[in-house]
């Protein structure tokens, strides 16, 4: 479309909204632009009456007409034989502030069309379609209004299509009813094939019923063009994972179901699903920038969060997935019986001298937190078994961890203890144990927790991802928001941007974390994990990782494991890999050099865990990506780069920095030597003094990265 048509359109479309209302007598196409116009939704009822939509950026088609409908239990489906009743048009903008998080405040600007179809037939049911138009993208939801015919219905299934435009690249995990920690594969549309990872030996839960794939999935067309789809405002409703057809380029919503319900989702009216979201971008990077899906979340809902701060915390963690220690005091359960079986080896890790031994690591290098897992009861009876109802109750310490030993010590040294609840996939027994858990909790000073949920769900029949676990993970983050307290959730519901609306939603898993780094036996995860990690999973949200391995080998523990990436980028993810929780995940003697502290240590001291603003430098999925943040309060500035299993050069202008301003800049980098695999301790810290402007030549192995702290002189 030339440019004068564009703006025709502009004004048709600024008419119409300043209107407000439309009546539709007959049937329309009517149309949705971005604020900037580069992006269009149509909607239009085929000749069936069915609802129909495309999309298309800078005037070529992104989403080919795709259709939209419902199956019930027990009542029609909702399908074909609308009427659009009327279309409301509105737009937005607005800018919020972030308590936390990659900048100070966000800008939500958005014109949105919703569209309200009615039957023709009996039972004239009403449905209304929402869309919102961004500059980066779109998102729709489906409203069902109270009325007199429609009251609750069954979800069987949703049947949002996806018509692609072309057999676009595709960044891609299997749509699993109960894990995310699947590795990502990169193909062709027409290759997903996601049946090939069924039945994965290294998950404790998996279910892949189909040919689907999980969200976010990453698209690059042919044209350059960035897709990822995904959802937002996932609160009671099931996870929706897309049905892909490899033959016809199409992908279909096919949502997590319950084998209780026979079906997917229960609803009642009035009620609004989950909006489903295209990301659409010019630069991988701008993916990254983007705040589509927490835009298109409700505003903060609590108010003051200052009882979470952002933080640095260690843990007495990696010992135990090495297999140094174990979680249980009775030494049944370590990482390696976890899999296999047998051995006795009492060792247990939550000891209170070993509790204080990280006090002391975090508190002398300015570290505040501080987890402790395996520290209440019930870890040689909490996994590889059907019987886990009430093993945990998140109150009764083991008789070598003396709790309020612990806790002293650490407030004397000003460490904040995060708790730790393991719920062993056991929620029924987590929800009769929440109140007194929290208040536990609460009355000991501790402010967040990490919950878990490794294991196949209990009651059976119900999946991680369907919508009993979905109102499940709801009720924990309202109960904890309660009580002030943040939530870290591990087999977690993925994120969809709840923690606009519920900021003590402060990070989660959801991905192939570090862990399995240490006993993953199919070699954990390779170079190029993080590096698409960057532009898949990170679009949902904060992530902790756990990242910060510097004895990367660990030969002593595991000669058959490693992590697969140089110890620069381990640093690197401190800023790649949003999280404002962050953990020094390694062992506190590995960060010392000749009993001294290890010089890369400094980087983790400095590094920021909140930003005001992040900006991503350059980026291509699966293959490397350089961001710069900002630290709020003190204005230093934080870089970090990564990259897959090439190495390469790159240049970076700090044209970012404040000019005026000169920045002791601290470069932590790859050796010439570095590599992965064959040397990937080897590092190199160079200092300087630079300004706004200046370029930094950087080298990055294989697998490697670099981190640089430009600390405000
Ligand atoms: C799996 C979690 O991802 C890991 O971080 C934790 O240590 C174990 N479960 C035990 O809860
Ligand atoms: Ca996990």
């Amino acid at each position: 479309m030339n440019s004068y048509f564009k703006r025709i359109s502009t004004y048709i479309l600024i008419l119409v909204i300043a209107l407000g209302v439309v009546n539709c007598s007959e049937n329309l196409t009517p149309v949705l632009s971005s604020p900037d116009n580069n992006i269009r939704v149509s909607f239009t009822l085929t000749d069936s009456g069915m609802p129909e939509y495309k999309v298309s950026y800078r005037d070529k088609a992104v989403i080919l007409p795709s259709t939209m409908g419902f199956e019930f239990k027990d009542q029609a489906p909702l399908k074909d034989s609308f009427r659009i009743a009327e279309i409301n048009y509105k737009m937005e903008d607005e800018t919020w502030p972030m308590p936390w998080g990659e900048q100070d405040s966000v800008r939500n600007h958005y014109n949105e069309m919703s569209i309200v179809l009615e039957e023709v037939k009996s039972p004239n049911r009403k449905w209304n379609i929402v869309f919102r138009a961004y500059d980066d993208g779109i998102g729709f939801r489906y409203e069902f209004p109270e009325q007199p015919n429609f009251k609750t219905a069954l979800i069987t299934d949703e049947h949002t299509q996806f018509n692609l435009s072309g057999d676009h690249q595709v960044w891609w995990q299997p749509g699993d009813w109960d894990i995310y920690e699947h590795l990502y594969s990169h193909t062709k549309f027409s290759e997903i094939d996601a049946l090939e990872y069924k039945d994965n030996p290294n998950l404790a839960a998996t279910y892949i019923p189909e040919n689907a794939v999980n969200t976010p999935v990453t698209m690059k067309t042919e044209d350059g063009v960035y897709l990822s789809f995904h959802e937002a405002d996932l609160t009671d409703y099931s996870g929706m994972t897309l049905k892909v057809d490899t033959s016809n380029n199409s992908m279909v919503s096919e949502l997590v179901g319950s084998e209780r319900l026979q079906g997917k989702a229960e609803i009642t009216a009035p009620f609004n699903t989950p909006w489903r979201t295209i990301q659409i971008a010019d630069r991988a990077g701008d993916l990254i920038e983007s705040k589509l899906v927490l835009n298109l979340n409700d505003p903060n809902a609590l108010g003051d969060v200052s009882y979470f701060t952002p933080m640095k915390y260690v843990g007495i963690w990696w010992e135990m997935h090495l297999g140094k220690s174990t979680w249980d005091m009775e030494g049944s359960q370590s990482m390696n019986t976890f899999t296999n079986s047998g051995e006795i080896r009492p060792n247990h890790g939550a000891t209170t001298e070993n509790a204080m031994r990280y006090i002391d690591f975090a508190a002398e290098n300015g570290i505040k937190g501080l987890l402790v897992e395996g520290w209440n009861t019930g870890w040689d009876k909490w996994i590889n078994t059907e019987d886990r109802e009430g093993v945990f109750d998140f109150m009764t310490p083991y008789v070598d961890y003396d709790f309020d030993k612990v806790m002293a010590y650490a407030e004397e040294k000003g460490v904040e203890v995060i708790m730790h609840h393991e719920t062993s996939a056991a929620p029924l027994t987590y929800e009769k144990q929440m109140d007194v858990a929290y208040k536990f909790m609460k009355d000991n000073g501790m402010n967040s927790v990490k919950t878990g949920y490794v294991g196949k769900i209990i009651p059976k029949g119900e999946y991680h991802h369907g919508q009993w676990m979905v109102r499940h993970y709801h009720k924990v983050l309202e109960k904890a928001a309660k009580m002030k307290i943040a939530i870290n959730a591990h087999e977690p519901i993925k994120a969809t941007g709840k923690r606009r609306t519920y900021p003590n939603a402060i990070a989660r898993e959801g991905l192939r974390g570090q862990e399995f780094n240490a006993w993953a036996e199919d070699g954990g995860n390779p170079p190029d994990h993080l590096p698409t990690v960057a532009f898949t999973r990170m679009l949902s949200g904060p992530i902790d990782f756990t990242p910060g391995i510097f004895n990367i080998k660990f030969e002593e523990y595991k000669p058959d494991n490693q992590v697969s990436t140089t110890l620069a980028h381990q640093l690197a993810l401190y800023v790649v890999i949003y999280s404002p929780i962050q953990m020094l995940a390694d062992l506190p003697e590995h960060y010392t050099e000749n009993g001294k502290p290890h010089p890369a240590l400094q980087f983790i001291r400095d590094v920021g865990v909140d930003w005001s603003e992040s900006k991503v430098l350059d980026g291509e999925v699966g293959e490397y990506v350089t961001i710069a943040r900002k630290e709020r309060g003190s204005g230093n500035w934080f870089v970090g780069g990564i990259t897959g299993n090439e190495g390469r050069t790159e240049t970076i202008t700090l044209d970012f920095l404040e000019t005026g301003k000169t920045y002791e800049a601290i470069l932590y980098k790859d050796a010439p030597d570095s590599h992965w695999d064959t040397n990937p301790q080897a590092y190199e810290i160079e200092s300087m003094e630079v300004t706004s402007g200046d370029k930094v030549e950087l080298s990055l192995a294989p697998g490697g990265g670099f981190a640089l702290s430009l600390i405000i002189n």
